[in-house]
């Protein structure tokens, strides 16, 4: 999630390249839709190799970092952003363990294909949001108003 510029809680969310296969965005994205979230953005978007590491850069020393790769740049995700704090709706990393209710609770079982990521923090919501939804203007605007990156 991240606090937009006039205060307002924002999340990004990205449907995996599993979701879109599966046929699970309409199902997903219906979800936040439901629950009362406003849609401020949407794209399909197929996800290159530099933009997933910096995605996943903190994650870059783990042993299921190149599997990670590969899979979020395997076919194309659908980028969404939403008004509000949607963690809870998505569940917990590890499908088996997310409750029931949850989109990963509901809709999978392998934490190497948990159909859906959203952001954790404010600074990298932020950050997701303008790589992948905000068009070029929007992006340097926003860039410049938080100062570069860091
Ligand atoms: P992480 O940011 O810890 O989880 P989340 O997506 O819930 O914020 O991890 C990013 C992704 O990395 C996670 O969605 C699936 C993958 N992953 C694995 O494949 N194996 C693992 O043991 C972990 C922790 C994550």
């Amino acid at each position: 999630l991240v606090a937009s510029m006039d205060g307002v809680e924002e999340t990004y969310i990205m449907v995996k390249p599993d979701g879109v296969q599966r046929g699970l965005v309409g199902e997903i994205i219906s979800r936040f839709e439901k629950k009362g979230f406003l849609l401020k953005g949407l794209k399909l978007f197929q996800c290159p190799k530099e933009l997933a590491e910096e995605h996943y850069r903190d994650l870059k020393d783990k042993s299921f970092y190149p599997k990670l790769i590969n899979y979020i740049t395997s076919g194309p995700v659908v980028c969404v952003g939403v008004v509000a704090s949607a963690r809870k709706l998505i569940g917990a990393t590890n499908p088996l363990q997310a409750e029931p209710g949850t989109i990963r609770g509901d809709l999978a079982v392998q934490t190497g294909r948990n159909v859906v990521h959203g952001s954790d923090s404010p600074e990298n919501g932020h950050r997701e949001v303008v790589d992948t939804l905000a068009d070029a203007s929007q992006r340097e605007k926003l860039i410049a108003k938080i100062g570069g990156r860091s």
